[in-house]
């Protein structure tokens, strides 16, 4: 059996947002043009030097029904909810929050000298799992693996496995995998995905080819942009002269409908009804 590699469905280039409470934003699934890529519903990249762009933050607000997934490459962010937990997201920390039937919690960037850089995506819960209890993992850079594979090619394994090192991310119902990774000048990487799985790479450092080798014809993917990939068993990319960095990110497809409203993403309308009455009456959060 021959292997398949996945060939390059699209490239969408960023849109600039204003989100939260006034945080400038660029967003590649969640607009006009990508609504969502199953079972992903959202993808923000914040990156700015001006803290006028990122300091409002984002105050209390609810979510229910999905999964939102942080990342900080470099930066300080506090946060805190409504089922008692606080602290602080830092350069290379990952924040996997599923919020199941209700939370309330807000997410708050600290001023720093330099860059403030990082990822939000949001990860669809499966019906069955829409209304389970909150839950967080909060995992420092220093549990992250830092795996380094032929010709320089240095990933970080939040989610998933690669060569045997498994991400410290576990049971999440997408069976994702969640890769940053680097790879230097002229070189090249390639990594199994599961047939029938969703997968994209956000490029957000050089430049680089993606598909198969016959597709060295392709035009180069330069930062920042997301490349979502056809199906297929392995996806396949080069760095060109600078070489690149990019997050790759795959997951189960949940093929239920979507019924979405801000911060929550349910299956039907009535159930975002539900969600909003909820809200107001004050019985949201639920022990
Ligand atoms: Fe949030």
């Amino acid at each position: 059996m021959t292997l398949q590699v996945r060939k390059v469905a699209r490239i969408i280039e960023p849109r600039p947002v204003l989100e939260g409470a006034g945080v400038r934003l660029k967003r590649s699934i969640a607009t006009a043009e990508l609504d969502h890529v199953d079972p992903f519903l959202l993808f923000d990249h914040f990156g700015s030097s001006n803290p006028a762009d990122y300091m409002k933050g984002f105050p209390m607000h609810p979510h229910r029904g999905i999964e939102t997934v942080t990342y900080m490459i470099e930066g300080r962010v506090n946060h805190k909810d409504s089922i008692g937990n606080s602290g602080t997201i830092t350069d290379g920390d990952v924040q996997w929050m599923t919020s199941g039937r209700g939370i309330l919690h807000e997410e708050m960037p600290q001023q720093i000298d330099g860059e403030m850089k990082g990822f939000q995506l949001w990860v669809n819960l499966p019906a069955k799992l829409k209304m389970t209890a909150p839950r967080y993992q909060n995992i420092a850079s220093d549990q992250i693996p830092k795996v380094q594979i032929q010709d320089g090619v240095k990933i970080r394994v939040i989610a998933g496995e690669i060569n045997g090192v498994s991400g410290p991310v576990k049971e999440i119902a997408a069976e994702p995998i969640y890769l940053d990774v680097s790879v230097p000048p002229n070189t090249s990487f390639s990594q199994p995905i599961a047939s029938g799985h969703a997968a994209i790479a956000y490029v957000f450092e050089g430049e680089g080819v993606f598909g198969p080798d016959e597709s060295e014809q392709e035009p180069a993917v330069g930062q920042p942009r997301l490349v979502v990939f056809g199906d297929g068993d392995l996806i396949s990319a080069r760095a060109m002269d600078q070489g690149m960095r990019f997050l790759l990110v795959s997951g189960q497809p949940l093929n239920e409908p979507i019924a979405r409203y801000g911060p929550f993403v349910m299956n039907t309308q009535s159930e975002i009804e539900q969600t909003l009455q909820q809200l107001k009456n004050g019985t949201f959060i639920q022990k």
